[in-house]
């Protein structure tokens, strides 16, 4: 699943939240401690999908809102936090008066905004000067056992294997916050494992967004593919990273 349309996304967002919703949480964690998030603090996760991440900190005392294009996460998002201010908006333009949080979040959904730096700005213009921009995505390819499985499916499929973007590398999160002025404060890699407990579940999860005839089609060598991963009780456990940065807006 790529791209940023907002029906694709609803589509799968039921999946999204089963499969994946909860495998980020070890990041999550790391990042609203790195930003100081706790009782009080008024939160905007950007791209907020399923909520997740607005559970954490709702449970934080935190005052959590969501932005997110597609329809089907926001509903999913509003559920995860009954009363959480939570709008159907793309990152490029939040519908939110300046300086209203105090910390605002991106977790894999930065780089799906078709301008990275219109986002940031939107970032940092609804929040107050000196509060925190806190962002967190895939590391680079090589450090995830998922990128192996997609090479594969890739391949399989004749197309051209997914490259890594700027934000994937080490010290790339920080280069775009310094140089949109603000100061990076704290950044790091966090272990992702994703774990799931049998074949259909593994399929279902890489091949999500895809109809039943291409998970059908898939499933061999997806399963071949994660041979290395599979667990002795017949599940996989595939390790990834996530990169984070987390950075004070200009007083
Ligand atoms: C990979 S999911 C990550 C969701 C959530 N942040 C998480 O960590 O589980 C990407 C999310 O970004 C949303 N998205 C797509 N385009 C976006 C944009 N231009 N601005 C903000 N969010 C976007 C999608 O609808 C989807 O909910």
């Amino acid at each position: 699943m790529d791209g940023a349309d907002e029906d694709a996304w609803s589509a799968v967002a039921e999946g999204w939240a089963e499969l994946w919703g909860p495998f980020a949480d070890p990041v999550r964690r790391t990042l609203l401690a790195a930003a100081g998030v706790g009782p009080g603090t008024r939160v905007l996760d950007v791209g907020c999908g399923s909520g997740e991440l607005l559970a954490q900190a709702h449970g934080l005392g935190a005052q959590a809102a969501g932005a997110d294009p597609a329809p089907g996460m926001v509903a999913l998002a509003r559920a995860q936090v009954p009363g959480a201010d939570v709008r159907v908006a793309a990152a490029e333009a939040l519908p939110w008066d300046d300086a209203r949080f105090d910390v605002v979040t991106a977790v894999n959904s930065l780089q799906l905004a078709a301008s990275t730096a219109d986002a940031l700005a939107e970032a940092v213009r609804v929040t107050v000067p000196g509060g925190r921009v806190a962002l967190a995505s895939w590391a680079e390819g090589a450090l995830n056992d998922l990128d192996v499985v997609e090479r594969a499916v890739a391949a399989a499929a004749g197309e051209d294997v997914p490259q890594d973007g700027p934000l994937r590398e080490a010290g790339g999160f920080e280069a775009l916050l310094a140089g949109s002025g603000l100061t990076v404060v704290a950044a790091g890699l966090v272990e992702v494992p994703w774990e799931v407990p049998d074949d259909t579940t593994l399929v279902r999860g890489v091949l999500l967004g895809e109809d039943a005839e291409g998970t059908e089609s898939g499933h061999r060598t997806v399963v071949d593919a994660a041979r290395p991963f599979r667990t002795e009780a017949g599940g996989y456990r595939l390790v990834n990273a996530f990169r984070y940065a987390v950075a004070v807006t200009p007083a």
